[in-house]
């Protein structure tokens, strides 16, 4: 298989580099965004005979889709199972590592694995020959989903360099924020605003990784007091399945949802994104702004799978 970076696996964003972003990954999703507005009805033969195992223990619509939806595209072909704690042999007490080791055995070109356990994904690569993409591992992180999330920013706002982003939610077990914080490391003069509930404060390796290597942040409660001076607001979710939870009433200097107040505030340049789904943290009043642009962050998804899917296989 072709080495794609010197990593078979995707596995973590610290992986990738910024060259290989912008001279890479960003140009071929833009062609793959072409060949899908496109509608072009060739038969796709770029990874004719070549195949992807989605091994889902955890809920998804986007991710697994998504990447269902570039391999079918791309001419690949498809196994999978999604709902893998309850319906695969997890529940008769397989490990991990024994199901890695069967799925092999069919010889897919690529397993897409999203799994509750953090390093479950790494764990998965020591013994796979089949490249393996994390989808999620647990609260680590979510690679693919950074991918498209700093696409995002490209396109929308035409430059990843001098930056602000506030980080808005439960930024303790989120993984796609630990994921996107590696990625806007990469890039220069960004400035990052964590806001959160303070029992969803963002992780301290994550926090300890920015301060080495000098980025720049804030922590904050209220959404409102930097709303402003922001070029992107990144809203999550809050991760209650893990453990995390809001209080109902929460105090005056705690606001960390986004609605019409927080839209009036913000620059008319600047954007909301949220990886989805979302529940009650945007309100669904910003919708129709053409600021919300978390829908489109979704369909980039594919482009951004595709991209990736034809690099690491083609
Ligand atoms: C995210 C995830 O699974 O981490 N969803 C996604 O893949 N777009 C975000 C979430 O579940 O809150």
């Amino acid at each position: 298989m072709a080495a794609f970076q010197g990593f078979p696996h995707v596995l973590e964003t610290q992986q990738f580099t910024r060259k290989w972003l912008e001279e890479k990954l960003f140009p071929l999703a833009r062609e793959k965004r072409l060949s899908v507005q496109a509608r072009y009805e060739d038969i796709p033969t770029l990874l004719r005979g070549k195949g992807m195992a989605t091994l889902f223990y955890e809920p998804s619509t986007r991710t697994r889709l998504s990447f269902e939806t570039a391999m079918h595209r791309l001419g690949g072909w498809v196994v999978s199972t999604e709902n893998a704690s309850e319906f695969s042999s997890a529940v008769k007490g397989e490990t991990l590592e024994d199901t890695i080791r069967v799925l092999n055995g069919y010889r897919p070109a690529v397993i897409v694995l999203r799994h509750p356990e953090e390093g479950a994904a790494k764990r998965a690569a020591r013994i796979s020959e089949a490249a393996i993409i994390n989808a999620g591992d647990g609260t680590g992180q979510h690679p693919t989903q950074a991918l498209l999330d700093i696409f995002t920013i490209q396109e929308e706002i035409g430059r990843i360099d001098n930056i602000s982003v506030a980080l808005v939610g439960d930024l303790v077990l989120g993984r796609t924020v630990h994921s996107l914080v590696y990625l806007l490391g990469k890039f220069i003069n960004v400035r990052l605003f964590l806001v959160s509930p303070p029992n969803l404060r963002m992780r301290s390796d994550i926090k300890e990784y920015l301060a080495q290597h000098d980025i720049s942040f804030t922590e904050h409660t209220d959404l409102r007091t930097v709303a402003s001076q922001v070029d992107v607001i990144y809203q999550t979710r809050t991760q209650t399945e893990r453990g995390s939870s809001l209080a109902k009433a929460q105090p005056e200097d705690i606001f960390c949802m986004v609605d019409a107040q927080i839209l009036n505030l913000m620059h008319p340049h600047s954007i909301i994104m949220h990886p989805l789904p979302r529940n009650e943290e945007i309100s669904p009043e910003v919708d129709k702004n053409p600021r919300a642009a978390y829908f489109r962050q979704a369909q980039n998804g594919l482009y951004v799978r595709m991209a990736l899917l034809q690099m690491i296989l083609g």
